[in-house]
């Protein structure tokens, strides 16, 4: 994410810049033309080599992972890529950052912007907050026409507006993975804009994102070895959660697994299932509902990274993990031969508490944030680019990125 080299670029063309013009002054006052050097020019040459030593080191100590938001501003001097077209090779990775960091050109405009959420949701308006834009938002059916944008899921499909305003912006949100969306053919060619946790989406929306500090921390919690059972999942769908179930199972004969949930030992509140994953369970299923190219949701940030329990993954390759995850924090089934194999590893960790501890190491790195969407968006509607998905359902559907079968979607906690 923040390791690009186009970072480092920028961050060391910026300090070469500076650095050049400080070396000019230095020069120039050890080396006067005509006069002779006096002591105080010697002194502020040798104050200002000093600052210059000072900032090569910096310049050459490893940079953080990714930098905190306060540094936007420094590495997204010039030209920010917004969208994905204009960082086809992903060099920005998922681009939040730098959609944070755009600043609008011209004076900034208040923005109304209506969204769908729950249809029974009270109907009501909000303030975007810790936002450069004043923008509010609303989801009042009444605010339909004169929003600025919309932004909707697929089955706003039956409350479509019929008479769009010709600058009305359409933003179609995907949060299941393409083997869970319904067709969008009827959404062809009326989608400015998407947002997914897809990286291809022009809005990346993850379930939850990771932050480096732009300095470790000293103190961290390594408390979590009171916890004394294995693996524990919970899991609504039973029927249909063949090879997850089968595998759970399987895993089940070699380490002690507890399943909740329909086809285990019963439903659980989320406050019960909190104080389970938290201090009962070193282990915990985050295992996707379909196996599809960056899709990770809340069951490993929220469920698991939250909640302090190392998460066994099984979804998206690996590779699609170890680009928004933590470091060393999930344990992903494809590592392993089969479930046995992974139980073997399960219990070597459950015996050695400090390498079962190493999985929360990154806790002293970096935290989990939000992404901030809802400012990006205002943001960005201070100048859109234009853009129209003539094939939307083709580009969500056609891409192929899934690998097994569907399986109903089942949010755990929400
Ligand atoms: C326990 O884990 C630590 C840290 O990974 C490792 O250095 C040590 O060798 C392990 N101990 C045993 C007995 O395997
Ligand atoms: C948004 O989409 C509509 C419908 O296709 C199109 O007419 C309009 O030009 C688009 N606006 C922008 C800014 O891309």
């Amino acid at each position: 994410m923040g390791q690009s080299p186009a970072h480092h670029r920028d961050w060391s063309h910026l300090s070469i810049t500076m650095l050049e013009r400080m070396e000019k002054t230095v020069t120039d006052a050890i080396y006067p033309a005509t006069r002779k050097v006096s002591t105080r020019t010697l002194l502020f040459a040798l104050l200002l080599s000093t600052v210059m030593m000072i900032m090569l080191y910096f310049r050459h100590s490893s940079e953080p992972a990714s930098l905190g938001y306060v540094q936007h501003q420094v590495r997204f001097k010039g030209r920010v890529p917004l969208l994905p077209e204009e960082d086809p090779q992903f060099i920005y990775g998922d681009r939040i950052d730098a959609q944070l960091a755009h600043q609008p050109a011209g004076d900034l405009h208040s923005a109304l912007i209506y969204q769908q959420i729950e249809d029974n949701a009270e109907q009501t308006m909000w303030l975007v907050e810790e936002c450069p834009v004043k923008c509010m938002m609303t989801n009042m059916d009444a605010h339909i026409t004169a929003a600025e944008a919309l932004i909707f899921t697929p089955d706003f499909i039956d409350r479509i507006p019929l008479n769009r305003p010709p600058q009305q912006l359409w933003f179609l949100q995907l949060l299941e993975s393409p083997v869970n969306t319904p067709t969008l053919v009827e959404f062809n060619g009326n989608i400015n804009y998407t947002i997914s946790y897809r990286w291809d989406a022009d809005f990346v929306s993850p379930y939850g994102r990771y932050m480096a500090f732009p300095k470790p921390k000293v103190v961290w919690d390594e408390s979590m070895s009171r916890k004394t059972k294995n693996v524990v999942w919970f899991v609504s769908h039973c029927l249909t959660a063949n090879h997850r179930l089968e595998y759970a199972k399987k895993l089940g004969t070699y380490i002690d697994v507890e399943i909740f949930g329909e086809c285990g030992q019963g439903k659980r509140s989320a406050a019960e299932m909190r104080q389970m994953l938290t201090n009962d369970f070193k282990f915990y299923l985050a295992f996707e509902n379909s196996n599809c190219g960056d899709y990770v949701t809340e069951k490993f940030f929220e469920n698991a990274l939250r909640n302090d329990i190392v998460p066994i993954v099984m979804g998206a390759p690996k590779q699609d993990y170890l680009k928004i995850a933590p470091t060393n924090s999930f344990i992903h089934v494809d590592d392993y031969e089969d479930a046995e194999h992974l139980a073997q590893y399960l219990k070597y960790l459950s015996s050695n508490a400090s390498a079962y501890n190493e999985y929360f190491a990154w806790k002293k790195l970096g935290r989990l944030e939000d992404s901030k969407l809802p400012c990006r968006i205002c943001l960005f509607l201070q100048n859109p680019t234009h853009k129209v998905y003539e094939d939307v359902d083709f580009w969500w559907h056609g891409k192929k990125e899934c690998m097994y079968a569907a399986e109903p979607p089942a949010p755990f906690i929400q």
